[in-house]
Formats: C-alpha cells, sequence, structure tokens
C-alpha cells in the first residue's frame, strides 16, 4: 500500500510568528494522530528555518512550496535543493497550478525541478490538474496525461508524490466528487511505473469531506490549502477516520 500523506500548503500565508503560533497549538492535537500517516506542513520559505528549529526531527515533515533546478548561480530569486535540504526540509510542491499560472511554470520546467530535487534527496509534490474549461470540453483525460507525461521524463519512480487538484476545486469551496476524483486518480496511477506512488487529492479539502476522499479507493492523502492554516480545523483533518 502507497504511503498516506496529508499535506498542508500553506501558500504565501503565515510570517515566522504566525508559523510558530500554529506549530504550539497543532502539535497538542497530534497526540490523537495515527502513525500511518505522515503530517507534511509546506510554508514559506522564510518560515521553514525556524519550523525546523522547532520541530528537532518529531513526526512532523516540513516542505517547500518551488525549488530551482541548479545547484547555485545566478538566479535572483531562487532557491536551491541543497538550501532546503540543509535546512530539515523534506517535501517540495512542485508545478502546483498557481506556478503553472501567475509564473510560467510548464511540464518541462517541472521535469527539471523534480530530477533535481530527487537527486538531492527531497521528495517533489507533483501538482497536475485541469482547468474548468478543459474539464467541459471533455478534455480532462488527455490533459493529465499529458502533465504527467511531460514532467515524470526520466524521474525516480521510487520517491514522488503525485497531486490531483482540479484547478476548478481550488479555493472555490466547490470539492471534485470523491468518486470521480478515485477515477481521475486510478487513471494518473496507471501511467506510473511504480504502483507505489502516494497520489493525493487537493481542492476544497475540509473537516467535512476528508473522510469520505480518504475512504476512496486509489486516494493515498491530501493536498490541503485553506483549511490547513488553522491548527484545529487542520488537526481534525489530519486525524480523518
Ligand atoms: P484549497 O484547499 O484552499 O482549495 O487549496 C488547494 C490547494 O491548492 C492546495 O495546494
Amino acid at each position: 500500500m502507497p504511503k498516506v500523506v496529508i499535506a498542508g500548503n500553506w501558500k504565501m500565508h503565515k510570517t515566522q510568528r504566525e508559523a510558530l503560533e500554529f506549530l504550539q497549538d497543532f502539535k497538542s492535537h497530534l497526540e490523537e494522530t495515527p502513525d500511518d500517516r505522515e503530517v507534511v506542513l509546506c510554508a514559506p520559505f522564510t518560515a521553514l528555518a525556524v519550523l525546523s528549529k522547532t520541530l528537532h526531527g518529531g513526526r512532523i515533515r516540513l516542505g517547500a512550496q518551488n525549488v530551482h533546478w541548479e545547484k547555485s548561480g545566478a538566479y535572483t530569486g531562487e532557491i536551491s535543493s541543497d538550501m532546503l535540504t540543509e535546512i530539515g526540509v523534506h517535501y517540495v510542491v512542485i508545478g502546483h497550478s498557481e506556478r503553472r499560472q501567475y509564473f510560467g511554470e510548464t511540464d518541462e520546467t517541472v521535469n527539471l525541478r523534480v530530477i533535481s530535487a530527487q537527486k538531492q534527496g527531497l521528495t517533489p509534490i507533483i501538482c497536475v490538474g485541469e482547468s474548468k474549461a478543459q474539464r467541459d470540453a471533455g478534455e480532462t483525460e488527455k490533459v493529465i496525461i499529458k502533465q504527467i507525461q511531460g514532467g515524470l521524463v526520466n524521474v525516480d519512480p521510487k520517491n514522488l508524490v503525485i497531486a490531483y487538484e482540479p484547478i476548478w476545486a481550488i479555493g472555490t469551496g466547490e470539492t471534485c466528487e470523491s468518486e470521480e476524483a478515485n477515477r481521475v486518480i486510478g487513471l494518473i496511477r496507471q501511467q506510473l511505473d511504480n504502483p507505489e506512488v502516494t497520489i493525493q487529492y487537493g481542492g476544497s479539502v475540509k473537516p467535512d469531506n476528508i473522510d469520505e476522499i480518504m475512504a476512496q479507493s486509489q486516494i493515498n492523502g491530501a493536498l490541503v490549502g485553506g483549511a490547513s492554516l488553522d491548527p484545529a480545523v487542520f488537526a481534525r483533518i489530519v486525524n480523518y477516520r
């Protein structure tokens, strides 16, 4: 069975102080969390080091939200994989639809980032998903397969997580029906060389839909945006039944 990974993607939210306040509260809820699942916080770059120091290892893993493919160089504003592993980061979100939409991310740059992250021992969380217009045009399968095939060229199938995030379900409160998410995730799995890859669902995950999402046969976790910002709310998601 693939490992279950529940990750919070904070996006551009929380200063260091706010991140530490979150952690203090969130940790108290984790005592009830079964150890069959990995809990990841994908925080802004500026909060990662202080979170890492406070966590001292422990069961919460840290994730970044982007990484550059070069080790170092004249790339103003970028962060490399070894800068992340040095401060105790284990995961990195790559190819989120917001990066594809606002920052020119393509399947090719996703692929470069994934390969570099894996080389450094980071686990990439690769995001794929169709827009509303693509879904309405019956192109969901085509779009997803293209993103998977383009993003995963020469990638190690033993160290990656995929997040299926239909764009129309992100931040809208409109969740993809869990059976439909399960169907698309099953299709993604068929594209992979390794049946043990963790595949998450993301898009308006909340305490009131997580149990149903996690009951689906193909879904091994969640990538949670808005609902990961509140410690009690995210703890309820992590403690899904
Ligand atoms: P929401 O959970 O806010 O819909 O965001 C999903 C997301 O984009 C996680 O990466």
